[in-house]
């Protein structure tokens, strides 16, 4: 387990975020409590802290089936990656929780798995988050960004907000609201941002993006999810990526990179760019 951005730690293949509100799951991910391996820890106790079901004592991972989930316990992490982790939310008994984030359910996991250089969202930052859709992604987005962080989610689909109205209760840290992204002026009052991050499948996109880095400080970025399909179904995803990274360089941005989110997404890419 390594720390590849703060907050986000990866395994092989596999991407996680400290969970900020430890016990739950978003959306059906799986939790892995890490435990600091110089602390004397009994393997049973503060278990209950997140779980309930029946437990198992295997080596040296403990797991526990939860509602459809599986809990895990582990123990073996080395003490130099146990370091790197310590700094997060940790609980009294030392014990930091991460959340599996599927790549298949999120573009920016999708971006992170497949190599993204540079992550924009960092502890402490303001996001301004269009297309929040049911929280899958702005769930991490809030993991990362902390408790000194916050997140603007807009979406206009009153039938998913629910879900993000339920996330924001449970995490002080989001704020959601039903908001159409192509309309800047129904949420002029959110504050400058640190980043402003769009997925919203409009062949507008870009152009919309654009509009909404008016929230943005000098020098923050824009991270934008293009679905090539959205944009134009007649031209090869590539060309389609290419039109829209131009249409940001003439806007002022500087690209910094534009990653291809397959095979998690098909033909979908992401680009980051600075203002
Ligand atoms: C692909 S989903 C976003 C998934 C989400 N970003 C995630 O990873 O968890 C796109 C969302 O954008 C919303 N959307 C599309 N156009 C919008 C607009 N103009 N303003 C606000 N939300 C919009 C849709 O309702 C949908 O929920």
């Amino acid at each position: 387990m390594k720390e590849i951005f703060s907050g986000v730690f990866r395994d092989g293949n596999r991407v996680y975020t400290a969970n900020l509100n430890p016990g739950k799951s978003v959306y059906g991910e799986k939790l892995l409590d890490i435990v600091n391996p110089e602390k004397k820890h009994d393997m049973n106790s503060g278990f209950t802290d997140s779980s309930q079901g029946n437990n198992t004592r295997k080596n040296e991972v403990l797991s526990v089936q939860q509602e459809s989930k599986i809990l895990a316990r582990i123990h073996n992490v080395s003490l130099e990656n146990y370091k790197q982790a310590d700094a997060k939310q940790t609980d009294a008994e030392g014990v930091m929780q991460l959340r599996e984030w599927d790549p298949r359910r999120s573009k920016l996991g999708a971006a992170i798995t497949n190599g993204l250089k540079e992550l924009p969202v960092k502890p402490g930052s303001v996001v301004l988050y269009l297309g929040a859709s049911t929280g899958t992604t702005i769930s991490h987005v809030s993991d990362i960004v902390g408790k000194d962080g916050f997140v603007y989610g807009i979406e206009f689909a009153e039938r998913v907000l629910r879900n993000l109205l339920d996330l924001a209760n449970r995490r002080k840290n989001i704020a959601s609201m039903l908001g159409d992204a192509r309309k800047t002026e129904q949420y002029r009052w959110v504050e400058e941002c640190d980043v402003v991050f769009c997925d919203i499948a409009d062949p507008q996109e870009t152009e919309i993006a654009i509009r909404n880095c008016e929230f943005l400080k000098k020098g923050g970025y824009l991270m934008i999810a293009i679905k090539s399909q959205s944009i134009d179904v007649t031209k090869k995803p590539k060309d389609v990526y290419e039109q829209e990274k131009n249409k940001l360089e003439k806007a002022g941005f500087r690209i910094i990179q534009m990653i291809d989110l397959e095979p998690h997404e098909e033909k979908h890419a992401m680009i980051v760019a600075k203002k």
